[in-house]
């Protein structure tokens, strides 16, 4: 199973999955339970209804489940470095305290995501050392620069307009836990979204140089938020295992397809262009036909290779690294709470 059953915020390597390996002889009996397990499990599913952490699960679901969650909340806290480094350089005490908020709800969204994760039996240690390592992968969009104010605008409008679109249908996943920490996700996005929108907006009614910069800065972003959705669904065949189970529910090139319609009206009342000139309208299909993707540009990303994957892992690592005393405090007056506790109570 490779990693594409949710696209975006999930995209690693296509490694073969342990999970996949035949299974192993077992007696008669067992092998009747697990029938059992399995059809009210598949049961379950059929009828839209949720598995809980307590439920029985295949041991396949389970890992699919664990790598796309844990992926998806070491997105959000690397995502949460590209923008961080503007706070410092906002240009205003409201675009400061807006970005501040900002970057600290991804932060949130990478906790609910961890705590989702955890309840499939990984430890958060796990899946940092994983992160941390490089073995676990996270999007590809947080490897590129931020290299003025104006793409701060743009990761607001575009990358977490991308991430609504990508996730609302996560909000009725089959697995309980991920699901509902997703709805609350969904709502700060919309104001990410909003927020970036607006800040473009103001952006545009600027200078002549100004309104250069929200260009430039659509001009970079364009075609890397497009890959977010991840490989055309030809070349994702796994998804289908991700569908039966209900945890994708619309596919790449659909999520991608919904995003640039919705986009478009946006990109004309903002007075931008999108930077493709096979962009347009497709009377017959009743959608935007747009130009092809540099998948080699996107696999060399997902792969080490972009600009900043380096720069965003060092810092990540040391942020780790830096917090270490404050786990260990916290730990410490855990411990010191607790003997008290029990003293008292002795
Ligand atoms: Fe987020
Ligand atoms: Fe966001």
């Amino acid at each position: 199973m490779n990693d594409y059953t949710s696209g975006m915020y999930t995209q690693a390597l296509d490694l073969p999955d342990p999970s996949q390996r035949a299974l192993q002889p077992v007696s008669p009996r067992a092998d009747a339970h697990t029938a059992e397990l399995q059809s009210r499990f598949d049961a379950r599913i059929d009828a839209q209804g949720k598995i809980e952490p307590q439920d029985w699960m295949p041991e396949a679901y389970r890992k699919t489940l664990v790598r796309q969650i844990s992926q998806h909340a070491h997105s959000e806290i690397v995502g949460m470095l590209p923008e961080g480094n503007w706070i410092s350089r906002a240009p205003s005490l409201k675009r400061k305290a807006i970005l501040l908020a900002k970057v600290q709800d991804e932060g949130g969204h990478g906790l609910y995501l961890y705590s989702a994760a955890e309840t499939l039996g990984t430890s958060r240690d796990q899946m940092l050392d994983a992160l941390h390592s490089g073995k676990a992968k996270y999007s590809s969009i947080f490897n590129y620069p931020t290299l003025t104010w104006a793409d701060v605008g743009v990761i607001g409008w575009l990358v977490d307009g991308a991430a609504i679109m990508n996730q609302v249908p996560i909000c009725r996943c089959s697995y309980g836990p991920y699901a509902r920490a997703m709805i609350r996700i969904c709502k700060e996005e919309s104001f990410h979204q909003r927020q970036g929108f607006e800040s473009l907006m103001t952006l545009m009614k600027g200078t002549p140089a100004q309104r250069e910069m929200v260009q430039d800065a659509v001009n970079r972003w364009w075609w890397p938020v497009l890959a977010m959705f991840g490989p055309p669904d030809a070349d994702s065949p796994n998804s289908a295992q991700g569908m039966r189970w209900g945890i994708k529910r619309i596919s790449n090139d659909e999520l991608r397809q919904k995003f640039v319609d919705a986009t478009v009206p946006q990109a004309q009342i903002l007075g931008v262009t999108l930077p493709d000139p096979e962009l347009q309208w497709n009377e017959e299909r009743q959608q935007h036909a747009f130009g092809a993707i540099d998948w080699d540009d996107f696999w060399a990303v997902v792969n080490g290779n972009g600009p900043c994957n380096k720069e965003r892992l060092a810092t990540r690592v040391k942020a780790h690294e830096d917090g270490r005393w404050v786990r260990e405090a916290a730990l410490a007056h855990a411990r010191k709470q607790r003997s008290r506790a029990m003293k008292e109570a002795a």
